[in-house]
């Protein structure tokens, strides 16, 4: 009997509609999932809105309505776009649930038990107006190192140091604007230094197929919170919070990110109840055994990382419930290249999109350019076009409609025996067939995706070469088998992309008129003889006027949504709780006095002219303006990262301005010019030409 498997995304906030940076993950998981059953795994997605915490207690305030019912609406706005994206969840519950309460109540008084749970009191600030105490992100004022107002309670936006909300400099209520005051209160903490040896050993564990829960960057980065000594974690919040109260600690509310996991736990137990599965059989089978029993698959963005990889095996280690085998983190969504932003119209709602494009195109693109790393995903609409009209509609569904009109308008409607001549490619199909089932498991939809679309060309080349429309009168025998051939080839490639097109595989079967769905197994042409139906539209080429449509509209959602949206993420989250970046950089040098670093005078240069120098492959001149400072020469050995050195005219650049002038053969060089990164990708740290001007120290 296979192992069972049990998947999860992360749980949307319920204070506000979906973006298309959820919907990447979302997407992702799905095809994830639909993969797994299709390759015969006894799997299952365990869902839920995520619906507790200050943001929505705050929003649901804003509104003058409960939190109750602004969880609701969110609860039904989620789900129906969820189910028009094709997400097949098996349940979505909502953490807002007697389950979760149940499961949070059980885990907490287990750790209680075995003294996973400390108390000490804390001083915080708190709003006399709004008469609660305020998360960081809910305090704003002057940064306290750099003194730049409007500095949220965490970290400072303008010279990056993170320091406590009691810190800040005339702080301030973001609610209501209203000063707030310090005031003590009783948390409860779990220090998580208990399971050091125990998280160790869960980030070290080879699992089956010879990875380890982590991806290996990943694990690195975690393995380093945990050398950094791991901190206790605070989980208790004081009233007013929408949430569940503390067992036996009246007046104290779980802190949202405490009983958030566990809705994957309270999903699988509705799950199971909805089935009137017998105690034991279901519930227990899932979370009550060990991984060697039941795989529990997470996956999530990179800025909750700490949360499921730190806190949540140490909360089911403690409570003994069963242990993930897998925490899948992806990229971040970018859209042309930026991070989304209301003003340029790529703050992108679910909604926005499915009112304008088919959801199964959004799927294939972010299926295109998934694979098992962290590297940033962006949605170029332009690169979006072009790859939905190139393999969607020119390769797969081209292939589809030739083969099939050809045989129900003239050849009969039946397929034939394949040609002796397409037995290489059938093979070759064959094979691609056979590796997708593995890559979809490893993440790698990419890659899978890109075998589908080969034996689309492999088999659209042999229909163009064949030219059977040319055949049917002279040989129809041999128009009839090639066409039959493209018939094959439209079934393969469906049952390839059938996690990621599970529309599009549907009326291929209905067409084709299968006997079986499409699986990992559908690798035998039909029958000879067998009889197939009319060819349903299986994709069209985009208009731009649906990309317009979709940018204009959002530019209008400016209003609530996409601001709750980009504020849900943070709202709540502690300043630890930092994305992991996928890329490394080299240690920090040895600390230096400050009076070592003074002496170097680093300015602000506009770049009048750059190019490259002739004799030298390395160097770029640069004719800089320091301002008032006047201008310089300088030469930089960086030409390898910047083939396009006249690009960089009218740029800001650093540079270092009191260096010793030094000779070179082509001329003298004035200064240093400052980068940024590893070669060949350099880039210059620009600074902000709105608030830099040429010949500003830099300090
Ligand atoms: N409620 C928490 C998760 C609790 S899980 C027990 C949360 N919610 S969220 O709505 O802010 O984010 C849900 C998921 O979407 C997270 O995994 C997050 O990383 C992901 N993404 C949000 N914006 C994203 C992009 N722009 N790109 C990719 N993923 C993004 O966090
Ligand atoms: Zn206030």
């Amino acid at each position: 009997m296979s192992k069972r498997v049990l998947v999860t995304a992360a749980l949307p906030y319920a204070n506000g509609a979906v973006h298309l940076g959820h919907m990447l993950e979302f997407i992702q998981t799905d095809v994830y999932v639909r993969a797994r059953k299709q390759a015969g795994d006894d799997c299952v997605f365990m869902w839920a809105d995520d619906a507790h915490g200050t943001p929505i207690e705050t929003r649901a305030r804003r509104e003058g309505i409960t939190p109750e019912a602004l969880v609701a609406r969110a609860y039904d706005e989620h789900r129906r776009d969820f189910d028009e994206f094709s997400i097949g969840y098996d349940i979505f519950h909502t953490t807002h649930s007697e389950e979760n309460r149940r499961h949070a109540e059980a885990i907490f008084t287990a750790m209680e038990a075995r003294g996973d749970v400390v108390s000490r009191d804390v001083e915080q600030l708190y709003c006399p107006h709004d008469q609660m105490f305020l998360p960081d992100r809910f305090v704003k004022g002057t940064c306290p190192k750099c003194e730049s107002p409007d500095q949220y309670g965490d970290n400072c936006e303008k010279c990056g140091s993170t320091y406590a909300p009691t810190e800040l400099h005339e702080p301030r209520c973001v609610v209501c604007g209203t000063a707030p005051v310090l005031r003590s209160s009783e948390h409860l903490f779990v220090p998580l230094s208990r399971h050091e040896e125990f998280l160790r050993q869960w980030l070290r564990d080879r699992a089956e197929g010879g990875h380890t829960v982590l991806q290996d960057s990943v694990r690195n980065y975690v393995m380093r919170w945990v050398d950094d000594g791991l901190r206790d974690w605070d989980i208790s919040r004081d009233a007013p919070y929408f949430g569940f109260a503390i067992p036996g600690h009246p007046g104290k509310f779980f802190y949202v990110w405490f009983d958030a996991p566990i809705g994957y736990i309270a999903a699988t137990d509705k799950w199971c109840a909805d089935r009137h599965a017998g105690p034991g059989q279901c519930f227990d089978a899932y979370w009550k055994t060990t991984p060697d029993d039941t795989e529990i698959v997470h996956v999530i963005g990179k800025d909750i990382v700490y949360f499921h990889c730190l806190f949540w095996p140490a909360m089911l280690h403690a409570a003994g419930y069963t242990i993930p085998s897998r925490v899948h983190v992806h990229g971040w969504l970018t859209i042309n290249g930026e991070k989304m932003s209301k003003s340029r119209g790529t703050f992108v709602l679910a909604r926005t999109y499915l009112d304008h494009l088919p959801a199964e195109y959004l799927r294939y693109y972010f299926a295109a350019k998934l694979g098992g790393n962290q590297e940033d995903i962006d949605l170029s609409f332009d690169d979006f076009v072009a790859r939905i009209n190139a393999d969607l509609v020119n390769k797969a569904a081209n292939l589809a409609s030739r083969s099939v009109k050809f045989i129900t308008s003239r050849l009969g409607g039946t397929v034939a025996a394949l040609p002796e001549d397409a037995a290489p490619l059938v093979a070759r199909a064959q094979e691609r067939l056979a590796q997708a089932s593995g890559l979809y498991r490893e993440f790698e939809s990419s890659k899978a995706v890109r075998l589908a679309m080969e034996v689309a060309e492999d088999f659209n080349l042999y229909l163009t070469e064949g030219a059977p429309w040319k055949l049917a009168a002279t040989d129809p025998g041999r128009a009839h088998a090639i066409c039959s051939a493209g018939v094959y080839a439209t079934q393969v490639v469906a049952a390839m992309l059938k996690p990621v097109l599970p529309g599009w595989a549907a009326a291929v079967e209905r067409f084709l008129r299968l006997p079986t769905p499409l699986s990992f197994e559908s690798g035998q042409p039909l029958p000879h003889g067998h009889a197939i139906g009319e060819y349903e539209t299986l994709a069209e080429r985009i208009k731009p006027a649906a990309i317009e449509a979709i940018l204009e509209a959002s530019k209008e959602t400016m209003g609530n949504e996409a601001n709750a949206a980009a504020a849900a993420a943070a709202a709540e989250g502690p300043a630890e709780a930092a994305a992991v970046p996928d890329y490394e950089v080299p240690a920090l040098e040895p600390t230096v006095a400050f009076d070592r670093f003074t002496p170097i005078d680093l300015r602000v240069a506009r770049v009048l002219a750059c190019e490259t120098v002739e004799g030298s492959k390395k160097l770029l001149r640069f004719t800089l303006d320091l301002g008032p400072l006047g201008q310089r020469t300088v030469f930089s050995g960086i030409a390898r990262s910047f083939s396009e050195p006249a690009a960089l005219v009218g740029k800001h650049v650093m540079v270092v301005a009191n260096l010793a002038p030094r000779k070179m053969p082509f001329g003298t060089s004035e200064g240093m010019v400052l980068v940024a990164g590893d070669e060949p990708s350099l880039t210059l740290p620009l600074l902000d030409p709105q608030t830099s001007r040429p010949g500003e120290r830099i300090t």
